[in-house]
């Protein structure tokens, strides 16, 4: 069968990675969450106390940067520099500077060059913000995935619970502070593409979802 290139959008919360993984798993594909990249990003910059203001600084340092997905029995990890990352990229202050350091061109340009490669092979899901507006417009299949700001709360409480206490109240107001910047910055602001799928997860459980998308995908395929 073809392999193809699938991407999926969407806001902070939206199930983008649980869906994403599940649709690889049941294609046999690969599977590339590019958030974790700018929370990499975010990550070393803010352990090496670079200043994300200064370009030329920033520039330098993404040249040092070497991430790469691999997969072991817990799923897929994100290595920087050849240590796991994983956990220590999910921790909120990362989160919230993950958003800022999305917004600098400097950061885009190093990562779009890396998301073009990691996804050219075909056989990928890659899940992000502008996966299907700018780094893969030629995508042979694109969906936007969305759900209600209560849901997306939720959902990232239970994410989140292993990893480090927040209240309902702190992440919400995280997510709608995400959704902003996200949004309202100049450069690949979230949005759907012009041809993607949206699809609404809110009622949707992550197996239903999926189900979904694989139907759209065997009219592709
Ligand atoms: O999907 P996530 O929550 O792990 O993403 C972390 C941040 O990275 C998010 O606030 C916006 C940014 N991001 C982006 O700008 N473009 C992408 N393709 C993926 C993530």
């Amino acid at each position: 069968m073809k392999k193809i290139i699938i991407v999926i959008d969407g806001p902070a919360g939206a199930g983008k990675t649980t869906v994403g993984r599940m649709l690889a798993d049941c294609l046999g594909y690969r599977y590339i969450d590019t958030g974790a990249l700018y929370r990499g990003v975010a990550f070393e910059a803010k352990a090496a106390e670079l200043r994300i203001d200064d370009d030329s600084a920033l520039e330098n340092f993404c040249k040092t940067l070497k991430f790469e997905f691999v997969r072991d029995k817990r799923g897929v990890r994100i290595l920087s520099g050849g240590l796991d990352i994983t956990e220590k990229i999910r921790h909120p202050e990362i989160t919230m500077l993950a958003s800022k350091v999305s917004a600098r061109p400097i950061v885009r340009k190093f990562l779009f060059g890396l998301q073009r490669e990691m996804g050219l092979k075909k056989g990928v899901v890659l899940d992000g913000r502008d996966m299907g507006t700018v780094v893969f417009p030629d995508a042979d299949i694109k969906f936007f995935l969305d759900a209600s700001a209560e849901i997306r709360t939720h959902r990232r409480y239970n994410d989140l619970k292993s990893i480090c206490y927040q209240t309902l109240d702190e992440i919400e107001r995280d997510i709608k502070q995400r959704d902003k910047n996200d949004s309202s910055r100049d450069i690949a602001p979230l949005k759907p593409a012009p041809d993607a799928i949206i699809i609404d997860s809110t009622n949707f459980s992550a197996k239903e979802v999926v189900h979904l998308m694989l139907s759209y995908i065997k009219e592709v395929l």
